[in-house]
């Protein structure tokens, strides 16, 4: 078996040695430079982690590994167009440095790379039923996203239902992939799933978290940028649910300004925040959701010790300042 470090690097190698058109250049050059300024490519190495619970030749899934995580930094070059972010693994985002046209084209063309990335690895119907189920609905999940920054009665439930589609599948299904390509049966690929699923929504609460509270040296982001969209985080949601009248005409009078200086609407969001205890609410949550996430790990029918590496993964990961 490989530790995480280990596959991490085989990720690494692999993007390195993706091959692309010479020409156009200003096609490309954006994918080059997306895939190489970083990223903690954690969906490829859950899908080699699923994959080596079963066996260990795993650099023959390392093409459908690498479909994955070109298929996220897609997701990513049009997110930060969506949400108008300037900050991406510490470097200026794709529209920005290029222009919001390249983000688009460059994006698409990362999405056909991605499918004939997976289709030059194993091949396995049931997988690309998994890769398509996934990838569609990221799409669905980042629809609702964009589609509850203008509406202003959104549930703890739909937000949840939302980062389930836009960020929980591609964990989940890594796994799934894994699993279905390492030749485990139903039972274990559902857990698998449902491992990385619970782990997801924790992720994207992180995310959402570290967008306010997250340390500006080391998130690699922009901070404040879903307070500055209106996001319907569960942050928010749960500000207005424990907010009392003066806080909630304050919060309406920061979501439905235009002229606004950004820093300002940061700093006043977060500070009702701050009052009404959001930050170890979302932390509360967060850990749950990981101690659920292991729960799920344990049913896995292989060996205790085998699950050594994905259950530090998921250690680390609730640590993640990034
Ligand atoms: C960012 O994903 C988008 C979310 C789903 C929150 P990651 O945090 O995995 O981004 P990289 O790939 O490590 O940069
Ligand atoms: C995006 O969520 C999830 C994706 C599918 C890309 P966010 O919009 O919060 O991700 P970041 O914070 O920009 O990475
Ligand atoms: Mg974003
Ligand atoms: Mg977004
Ligand atoms: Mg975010």
């Amino acid at each position: 078996m490989y530790t995480a470090n280990e596959l991490i690097e085989k990720v690494n190698k692999g993007v390195k040695n993706i091959q692309y058109n010479a020409e156009p250049q200003n096609l490309y050059a954006p994918i080059q430079y997306i895939l190489s300024i970083g990223g903690k490519r954690i969906r490829p190495l859950l899908m080699l982690m699923g994959y080596n619970l079963y066996k260990d030749d795993v650099d023959t899934i390392l093409n459908n590994a690498l479909a994955l995580e070109t298929y996220h930094n897609f997701t990513l070059l049009h997110d930060d167009l969506m949400d108008q972010s300037d900050m991406r693994r510490g470097n200026l985002t794709v529209h920005k440095k290029w222009n919001e046209n390249t983000a688009i084209l460059s994006g698409d063309t990362m999405l056909i790379m991605a499918y004939q990335l997976f289709n030059q690895g194993v091949k396995n119907n049931e997988a690309w039923a998994a890769f398509i189920d996934a990838t569609l609905g990221v799409c669905e999940g980042q629809q609702y996203d964009i589609d509850f920054e203008t509406c202003n009665d959104v549930s703890e439930e739909e937000y949840m239902e939302m980062i389930r589609l836009k960020t929980s599948l591609l964990l989940g299904y890594a796994l799934k992939i894994g699993a279905i390509l390492g030749g485990a049966d139903a039972e274990d690929q559902a857990n698998l799933y449902a491992f990385g699923e619970k782990m997801g929504l924790a992720f994207q609460l992180q995310d959402d978290w570290l967008d306010v509270y997250g340390d500006p040296k080391k998130f690699q982001k922009k901070l404040g940028g879903d307070i500055v969209d209106n996001k319907k985080t569960f942050m928010l949601i749960k500000a207005y649910q424990l907010a009392d009248e003066t806080q909630k005409a304050e919060l309406d009078k920061w979501m439905s300004g235009k002229d606004f200086q950004e820093t300002k609407k940061i700093a006043a969001v977060t500070h009702i925040y701050n009052i009404v205890g959001i930050s170890q609410l979302v932390q509360q949550k967060i850990e749950k959701l990981f101690s659920q996430a292991l729960t799920c790990l344990e049913k896995v029918k292989v060996d205790s010790q085998k699950k050594t590496e994905l259950r530090h993964f998921a250690d680390k990961l609730l640590g993640r300042q990034y």
